[in-house]
């Protein structure tokens, strides 16, 4: 079977060193908060160009404290995507304000700067765009937006780590940026992590205390905190993978342009990288003309021992959990047809030329009828 993604995979191919890297955690007797915690916050704030990073316990985790850090909360509206993981809209519910989700552009499939300007009311405070699939939102006309209007601009990097717009990295751009180590992620543990990045001391200062119950440096509690934390076995491990991330990006992108060039020819919308930006195909997402055939497609690449995944199947304010509870922008329709007819095919820094291959000329075979 040729799986979408492939964390196991990711991990023999350093195995070696997160191994070494794990026991020295195990015989240190420091496993929450320590010297692994503190390099790797100083080691990734430099990777990505801001001047500090905060480890928590989640992707999500980063996001509501992020939020919380700027003092976002009851009645303040934050707008985002609906075409997003649950993750992101979750985060905002758990700081108490109200998400308004807006339509994506529909070739990048990220946020579109005019439909996020439509949903400003009296109550936005943020904006978070989603850097989705590892390529970065239009970053610029938010950036004057906020800074116009005075708002807060999150990004939700969780799906880009290393990801360039014009000639810096994303996570760079925001008052804050959001990162998620998910096993899966371009960058990823063992397990759960997450961090905040920023160039905010003040924002720095009450995401170190919000992370651990509000205190202060003698443990006294200064504001209503969480436990969310990220332990010293995942941060040597992430140390370790964050050595390799560059190059692990890069065998992304050859895939992805493999994937390119062999399904040139066959009628389907291929992704498309906007000039300005980097990608670093967290996913590699086609287009299909509908959702009987994309539904199609799946099954005959399952048949063949294939596996290919939606991302996402149904948008955030048509799930039964969230319907009444999120305001959205105009209607969705860019958002609604990309859950309809998206497809993301096998993609990690492992798969071999040989599997891409497997892959497109089973595609190939599907458009042209032959099921044999
Ligand atoms: C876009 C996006 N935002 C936020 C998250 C949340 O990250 P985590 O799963 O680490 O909580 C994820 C990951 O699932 C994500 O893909």
């Amino acid at each position: 079977m040729i799986p979408q993604n492939n964390p196991l995979a990711n991990y023999l191919n350093y195995k070696q060193e997160i191994d070494e890297a794990v026991q020295r955690v195990m015989a240190s007797g420091s496993y929450i908060l320590g010297e692994e915690t503190s390099v790797l916050e100083q080691q990734f704030a430099d990777y990505i160009g801001v001047k500090y990073a905060v480890g928590v316990g989640s992707g999500t985790e980063a996001l509501h404290l992020a939020l919380r850090a700027f003092g976002i909360g009851k009645e303040d509206e934050v707008i985002t995507v609906s075409h997003t993981a649950l993750a992101t809209v979750a985060a905002i519910e758990m700081c108490g304000a109200i998400p308004v989700l807006v339509d994506i552009d529909p070739v990048s499939y990220t946020i579109s700067p005019n439909e996020a300007e439509n949903a400003i009311s009296d109550r936005t405070k943020a904006i978070v765009p989603v850097h989705l699939y590892g390529q970065p939102a239009d970053l610029q006309p938010l950036i004057d937006l906020t800074r116009r209007l005075n708002l807060y601009l999150i990004e939700d990097c969780a799906q880009s780590h290393g990801a360039m717009y014009r000639a810096e990295k994303v996570g760079a751009f925001g008052n804050a940026a959001i990162f998620s180590f998910y096993p899966t992620k371009n960058l990823g543990c063992l397990g759960d992590g997450g961090i905040v990045t920023t160039d905010s001391p003040d924002i720095h200062d009450r995401l170190i205390s919000l992370r651990q119950y509000g205190w202060d440096s003698k443990r006294v509690s200064q504001m209503a905190g969480y436990n969310s934390r990220l332990d010293e076995l995942q941060a040597a491990i992430l140390r370790v993978k964050l050595k390799y991330l560059d190059a692990d990006n890069k065998k992304r992108i050859i895939i992805a342009e493999n994937y390119n060039t062999r399904l040139n020819s066959v009628p389907l919308h291929l992704p498309v990288k906007a000039s300005s930006t980097s990608h670093v195909y967290h996913q590699y997402v086609i287009g299909c003309k509908s959702r009987s055939f994309r539904d199609g497609l799946m099954g005959y690449l399952s048949s063949k021992n294939i596996q290919s995944a939606i991302h996402y199947p149904v948008p955030v304010h048509l799930q039964p959990a969230y319907e009444n509870r999120i305001v959205t922008g105009r209607r969705l329709l860019n958002t609604e047809k990309a859950s309809d007819t998206i497809l993301s095919l096998p993609m990690f820094p492992e798969l071999t030329d040989k599997d891409i291959n497997r892959v497109t000329d089973t595609i190939k075979e599907f458009f042209a009828g032959n099921r044999n």
